[in-house]
């Protein structure tokens, strides 16, 4: 469908942008802050792309005055980051450390001091390594720690920072971190991924209450799922079971207990012969179902996959890096396919349609509760040309594309109250090291400077005036 010439958003719409703490803080050693499975995996050889790891990543920790100043002058009305766990209760148990804190403190004081609106996310896939060590998200105390450090980082900014976000992406963090293994911790079991995935969502219910126990009730919690669009590549019942499969394992196993209080009957089925379930607790899907004031949806891709008679060697194509391991447990008969159409530097193709369909998805799932585009962006090869200036058009295009589909989700229904740009600034993007670049800022690894894209630039055009600037040629 053509886009309309003239997209305007609600005055109301938050534009903002979003990062996370390993990917772009550094300091990893500094103010008590101990190891995370970030820190562990990406020093163990191979792990990542070049052996590169968040040690100093863009020095965030200590330009944070200066990255808000950027923010300022982008015009951006909201900003989502994440804490990182280790340094503000380093061991993952215990009393908090104040000094971790504080540089949360004063990064809040200085957004809020530019009228930018905070948005925490409370974990950004940094477990603390001990934590890790005494069984990780396959054990249930890690959700209980999890509830522990949500009241400690509630009771410290909950008077100043209004949207919270408990956890990014749990997908990836059972799916890729237990199954694949392509993130930390980089364990390749089936069982164990199920078993995380459930004390993630048990980690998501129990930090929402202990939030709410400490925070004003003004305060919202919301929580950012990496929701898939499952796509069949025909309408055969064998490739409509496998979108079935996939879409439990991608969706249903978070959204079925977090939204209605229940697991898919189908996810149960489909996985008997991997784990039996029986660490789901009575009483769990309560604590899990916990009235939320917003949705986050992060969005990049659309899935397209198949039903195959029997397994598939080679490359995957589920766009989740490379491993021989799959991320799916119990979908072994399912094959990703490649969907058609021009791809960014990740590989992924590009699909605003994915984006539509996904928001009308959730307005369904979830009558009445706000949403919100927690991540949305894409990775180009950008590089300065002699003049240093950083010219981006396919940013442009992609972003310009992808947020029309946002606001033809909102003329459809959907109540999408804001946008957060994936990314800020270029950063460490996990395993990919720092090959691909996500930012609408440019960071020169060698000095760290910071320079905004011309996409920043048509990004600031959109926020001051609500309107999208055309998608003009490269200069
Ligand atoms: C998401 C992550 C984010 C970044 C983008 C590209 O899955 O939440 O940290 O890596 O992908």
């Amino acid at each position: 469908m053509p886009e309309p010439l003239t997209v305007t958003f609600p005055p109301a719409f938050l534009w903002g942008a979003a990062t996370s703490a390993y990917q772009i803080e550094g300091a990893v050693r500094q103010d008590g802050r101990t190891p995370s499975i970030w820190d562990t995996f990406s020093h163990t050889p191979g792990k990542t792309a070049g052996g590169e790891t968040g040690d100093i990543a863009v020095d965030h920790y200590h330009r944070y005055r200066d990255d808000v100043a950027l923010m300022a002058d982008l015009g951006l009305s909201a900003y989502r980051f994440s804490i990182s766990w280790s340094r503000v209760q380093p061991t993952g148990r215990g009393p908090a450390v104040q000094v971790g804190l504080d540089f949360y403190r004063r990064l809040v004081d200085e957004l809020l001091a530019k009228g930018i609106k905070p948005a925490i996310t409370l974990y950004h896939w940094d477990l603390p390594q001990e934590l890790e060590d005494a069984g990780g998200w396959p054990e249930r105390d890690t959700a209980y720690r999890f509830a522990e450090y949500a009241q400690i980082v509630g009771e410290a900014l909950g008077d100043r920072v209004e949207q919270w976000i408990t956890l990014n992406e749990p997908w990836c963090s059972a799916f890729l971190g237990y199954g694949s293994g392509v993130h930390a911790p980089g364990r390749t079991d089936p069982a164990a991924t199920l078993r995380a995935a459930h004390h993630l969502n048990l980690a998501h219910g129990l930090g929402t209450s202990a939030l709410r126990a400490v925070m004003p009730a003004r305060n919202q919690v919301a929580i950012s799922l990496n929701s898939s669009v499952v796509r069949p590549v025909s309408q055969d019942p064998a490739d409509l079971m496998a979108v079935q499969k996939i879409d439990d394992l991608a969706n249903g196993v978070f959204h079925g207990p977090i939204l209605h209080g229940s697991y898919p009957p189908s996810l149960f089925a489909a996985t008997a012969s991997v784990t039996d379930w029986s660490y789901v607790q009575d009483g769990d899907l309560a604590a899990i179902r916990q009235p939320l004031d917003a949705l986050g949806l992060n969005y990049y891709t659309p899935a397209l996959v198949s039903a195959t008679a029997e397994a598939t060697a080679g490359p995957r194509a589920d766009g989740h890096g490379a491993s021989d391991h799959s991320p799916w447990p119990g979908a072994e008969d399912v094959t990703f396919h490649q969907t058609p159409g021009e791809r960014t530097e990740m590989g992924w193709t590009i699909d605003p349609t994915g984006l539509h369909e996904l928001i009308m998805r959730y307005a369904a799932e979830a009558p009445g509760l706000p949403l919100y585009i927690t991540e949305n962006g894409a990775a180009y090869d950008d590089k300065p040309d002699p003049d240093g200036n950083v010219h981006d058009p396919e940013r442009i295009a992609y972003l310009h594309s992808h947020l029309a589909a946002v606001r033809r989700a909102i003329t459809d229904g959907a109540d999408v109250r804001g946008y957060y740009l994936w990314s800020l600034m270029d950063n460490f993007e996990w395993a990919y090291g720092y090959e691909k670049r996500f930012g609408a800022v440019y960071v020169d690894y060698t000095t760290l400077a910071r320079t905004p894209k011309s996409s920043a630039r048509w990004y600031a055009e959109a926020a001051r005036t609500g309107t999208l600037p055309p998608v003009r040629p490269a200069a």
